[in-house]
């Protein structure tokens, strides 16, 4: 495993009060107590569980341009999770998904931090139809306004890697849970754990701009994820650990599974111009 690789000195994690900010979290600040990384700035709109000696932890919205030259100033990597995570109205997609990564990447540039981690999803290619299969060259191929606020976030990336010094990595995360639960999570499932691994390859690997799919090792996914592997991501969980149950009985036509079909929320056509989304 790459965990023993060299870190930055000192990191950000956005979105710490979250699901994945947490684990995340969790684990630097464990690599902190260990001497691994010497500063921790943790950061959330919302308050964070976890602190210790040498985390500072910040509440405030990423939104506003001051708070994210704040968050970046003296900040050698960026672990960006904060956000709204799944489909919602442009008023609340539009500042936590749009200006933040805009202010951060900015912020970035000024402050000389090294990195930018982005946590991407499978929605910014979820109408990709679920028999092909594709790497992480696919173009984007949204399949809701919340998959374009992630399709926006690599391109940001991608234009910051190739005109700034910043690095960009950006995880297309599939499904990262305490476990899977759904048939759908055979394909796109990823652990905590292999998430984690997934960060220390793009906080320690040496890249300009790569992309990357989260997902465990799963035998039949939706994606060749060589292009993490090369890069050392050695994903260690199977089905046999993560699934403990019985699967809800899934079954879609595209990568985004219900993200493809369901409607765009609060625009509702007028009677007779509704149409399937099936593409
Ligand atoms: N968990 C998954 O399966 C999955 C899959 C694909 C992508 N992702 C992405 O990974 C990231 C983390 O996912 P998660 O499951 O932990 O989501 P989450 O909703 O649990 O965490 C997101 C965090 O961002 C914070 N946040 C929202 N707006 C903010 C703002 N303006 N300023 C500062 N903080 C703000 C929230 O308070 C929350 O704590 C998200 O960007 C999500 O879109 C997650």
């Amino acid at each position: 495993m790459s965990e023993k690789k060299p870190l930055p000195r000192s990191i950000l994690v956005t979105g710490a009060a979250g699901r994945l900010g947490h684990q995340v979290s969790d684990h630097l600040v464990q690599a902190l107590r260990d001497g691994r990384i010497s500063r921790l700035r943790l950061l959330d709109i919302e308050p964070t569980a976890l602190s210790g000696p040498g985390v500072e932890v910040v509440q405030t919205s990423l939104a506003g341009r001051e708070a994210a030259f704040a968050a970046a100033e003296s900040m050698d990597a960026i672990v960006h999770l904060a956000g709204v995570s799944s489909e919602n109205e442009w008023e609340n997609l539009v500042p936590a998904n749009l200006a933040a990564i805009a202010h951060l990447y900015d912020a970035a540039v000024v402050h000389g931090v090294d990195r930018v981690l982005f946590a991407s999803s499978n929605h910014a290619i979820g109408f990709y139809p679920v028999t092909q299969r594709i790497d992480h060259t696919a173009p984007g191929l949204v399949d809701s306004r919340y998959g374009l606020t992630k399709l926006f976030g690599e391109e940001l990336a991608r234009l910051y890697a190739t005109k700034t010094p910043v690095r960009g990595f950006c995880m297309r995360i599939g499904s990262c849970f305490p476990a899977a639960t759904a048939a759908r999570h055979m394909y796109t499932y990823q652990s905590f754990a292999d998430f984690i691994r997934l960060v220390e390859v793009g906080l320690s690997a040496d890249y300009r701009f790569e992309i990357v799919y989260g997902v465990s090792d799963v035998p039949d996914g939706y994606w060749d994820n060589s292009n993490a592997f090369r890069l050392g991501y050695q994903p260690a969980d199977k089905p046999e650990d993560f699934v403990f149950g019985e699967l809800e009985p899934t079954q879609y036509d595209f990568q985004g599974g219900s993200f493809a079909t369901d409607p765009l929320p609060g625009v509702t056509p007028p009677p007779g111009r509704l149409r399937d989304s099936g593409r």
